[in-house]
């Protein structure tokens, strides 16, 4: 069984100390992030991080992002380069993902990289996720806290219906506020590149550096789970970019574009980006459990979050 535990002030600190003694035991614990739930294990041991792909039922060792404390803690795992300074600058705390080259004394292990000279870092923008950094005094490796292949957790409910029974603790800090994983940076030649939209929209983080992201080099073997092509499946078939709505289908809208009904959900009724993203994965999950064989999908703007939101929807979309 899975130990479930609800944060409040009273239950605070012994909680957290006690997820850190499981973490430092080699153990897993799944905690909220402001994005969506991760399922943590101590970084720079390799037999815990063993333990995150077991329960998850991972097909391969893929890269874990390591989360850090801080931009010093960061900078003991990975060289930075003048512009990953500048991005770290300006999103840390906060949805971005750096990869950068490993820095010469950095302990997070192998098996977290993948066996890559490369490691994904972040620091996330949430107190139970920084205390519990904190507590343990490692980087924390933590990809999505869901099965392999399912849709990503933003309460510790969908955490608890994937993995019970597979990790060792669950901190319920309610729901996550983005809704959506963070966006993937690498910064590992001259330019850098968007591995994965997320958090932190494209166009922030160019006008920051000043000129465009390079795209994600084509390459027939993902480096990312988050870019296979069917990573975030529902049960439900979807259509997407759909203006109406078939009688076998339940609705995900976004601004009104559907007649509102009892199978529908609108991700943002006035069309709000950011809080589309952040409803996403719930209204996934609660359409895919009513039980209508489909889910039609009203079109999403592109821009801002709307590339992030469209690209989980594509992947959720792809025939397995
Ligand atoms: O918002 C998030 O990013 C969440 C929360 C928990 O922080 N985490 C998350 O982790 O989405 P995960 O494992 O589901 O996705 C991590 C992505 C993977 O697609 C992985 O392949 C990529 O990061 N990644 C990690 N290290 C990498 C590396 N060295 N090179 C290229 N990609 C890397
Ligand atoms: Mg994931």
């Amino acid at each position: 069984m899975t130990l479930v535990i609800t944060l409040d002030d009273q239950n605070r600190n012994t909680a957290l100390a006690e997820a850190a003694r499981v973490l430092l035991s080699g153990g897993t614990v799944a905690f909220p992030t402001e994005t969506v739930y991760g399922l943590g294990a101590d970084a720079t041991s390799a037999e815990a991080v063993a333990r995150i792909y077991a329960a998850k039922g991972r097909p391969s060792f893929n890269p874990l992002i390591a989360h850090v404390e801080s931009r010093e803690a960061a900078q003991v795992q990975g060289r930075f380069s003048r512009e990953a300074e500048a991005l770290a600058a300006a999103f840390w705390p906060g949805p971005l993902t750096l990869v950068l080259p490993l820095a010469t004394h950095a302990t997070v292990c192998g098996l977290a990289r993948a066996g890559l000279g490369s490691v994904a870092l972040r620091i996330p923008d949430h107190p139970i996720a920084q205390a519990l950094i904190a507590a343990v005094g490692h980087p924390l490796a933590a990809p999505s806290a869901n099965r392999s292949g399912h849709i990503s957790p933003v309460t510790a409910a969908h955490v608890f219906t994937d993995l019970n029974g597979t990790i060792d603790m669950i901190l319920d800090g309610g729901p996550t506020k983005v809704g959506l994983e963070s966006t993937i940076v690498a910064c590992l030649d001259e330019v850098p590149r968007l591995l994965r939209p997320g958090g932190v929209p494209r166009e922030d983080i160019e006008a920051i550096l000043g000129r465009p992201l390079k795209e994600a080099a084509p390459s027939a073997t993902p480096t990312a789970p988050g870019m296979m092509a069917s990573h975030y499946a529902p049960r439900a078939q979807l259509r997407l970019n759909a203006t109406t709505r078939a009688e076998d289908e339940s609705g995900l809208d976004f601004g009104g574009t559907f007649a509102s009904g009892p199978d529908v959900l609108d991700l943002s009724p006035r069309g709000d980006l950011i809080e589309a993203a952040a409803h996403l994965f719930d209204y996934l999950h609660r359409l895919d459990d009513a039980g209508k064989p489909a889910i039609a999908v009203a079109p999403i703007p592109h821009h801002g979050l709307g590339e992030a939101i469209n690209d989980r929807l594509a992947r959720a979309a792809a025939p397995r």
